[in-house]
């Protein structure tokens, strides 16, 4: 616990966020001004239409929406939506994005666990969040209990995420073996990485490096939503995901995707899981 009585890995991650949000902005990955094209969805928006199903009219949020490219994309196929996150300067761009792009998107400002307090409960048709989350968070259990705290009845959790094998993965060696050296359960204290980039094209040099992440196997993902009264109806494993996981060892195979180049199939890469609540 930080001094303020903040947990010591909010400070440290958010000021890790924060720093990077201007770089992501900027950046040729998130490109931002293709929102200029109203047809334009984000690339991870995009991947998974086909098991999105139609979103026309419902209430739905994004949980830890960053610069909101998923959350305006989300709302240009026609849902009302909300994005939360716990960096201003990340929302600040949200927003921002929002106005551009005339989408129906509006943005609090919230530590994940605080949620439920900071939106209003059991009044979501759709949760939809992923691609570098559920990492920042200590208990997945704890991220399961703030879903369902969100969702109506019958309401839908809709997640595309890293695949905990693949947060697990350290490198590749020389021999093309896969090196598995992070935890792949999830561990109380979590893990401290000192990392001075970020996931995308710039040549900002940051000075907030160090983080605190956690993994979580995907049975205690399914296990979490399952006991706090979600039922599974989706869970598909991928070959690729959308960012340079392992860099220097993926290719970039179009429309936001990256592949292990050596035996890809010996890596599940990232996964869809979709969930409804019971009642
Ligand atoms: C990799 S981004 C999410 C990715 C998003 N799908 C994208 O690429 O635009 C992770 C986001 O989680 C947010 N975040 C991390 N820890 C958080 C927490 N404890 N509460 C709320 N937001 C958090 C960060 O500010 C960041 O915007």
């Amino acid at each position: 616990m930080a001094s303020s009585g903040v947990p010591e890995y909010v400070d440290l991650n958010r000021a890790n966020w924060d720093e990077r949000v201007p770089a992501h902005a900027a950046s040729p990955d998130y490109a931002l001004e293709r929102f200029d094209d109203p047809a334009h969805l984000s690339e991870v928006v995009r991947f998974d239409l086909p098991r999105l199903g139609d979103v026309t009219g419902l209430t739905g949020v994004h949980l830890q929406c960053h610069i909101g490219t998923d959350t305006v994309s989300l709302a240009r196929l026609g849902a009302h939506m909300t994005g939360l996150d716990f960096s201003e300067p990340a929302l600040s761009v949200a927003r921002e994005l929002a106005a551009r792009a005339g989408a129906d998107a509006a943005f609090v400002q919230a530590e994940l666990y605080d949620a439920p307090d900071a939106l209003k409960r059991e009044s979501f048709d759709l949760v939809y969040t992923g691609v570098g989350a559920l990492c920042w968070l200590p208990s997945v259990d704890r991220w399961a209990g703030v879903v369902i705290a969100l969702l109506r009845p019958g309401g839908r959790l809709f997640i595309r995420e890293g695949h905990p094998v693949l947060w697990a993965t350290a490198d590749q060696l020389p021999d093309g073996l896969l090196l598995l050296d992070h935890p792949y359960f999830e561990q109380p204290d979590g893990t401290r990485f000192v990392a001075d980039g970020t996931y995308v094209t710039t040549d900002v040099a940051f000075a907030h490096n160090t983080t605190i992440e956690w993994n979580h196997g995907l049975g205690e993902i399914v296990t979490a939503l399952l006991d706090h009264g979600l039922d599974l109806t989706m869970l598909v494993e991928h070959d690729s995901v959308p960012w340079d996981a392992l860099p220097g060892h993926m290719e970039d195979i179009g429309g936001g995707e990256f592949r292990l180049i050596d035996r890809p199939e010996r890596l599940p890469h990232s996964y869809t899981l979709s969930a409804v609540k019971r009642g």
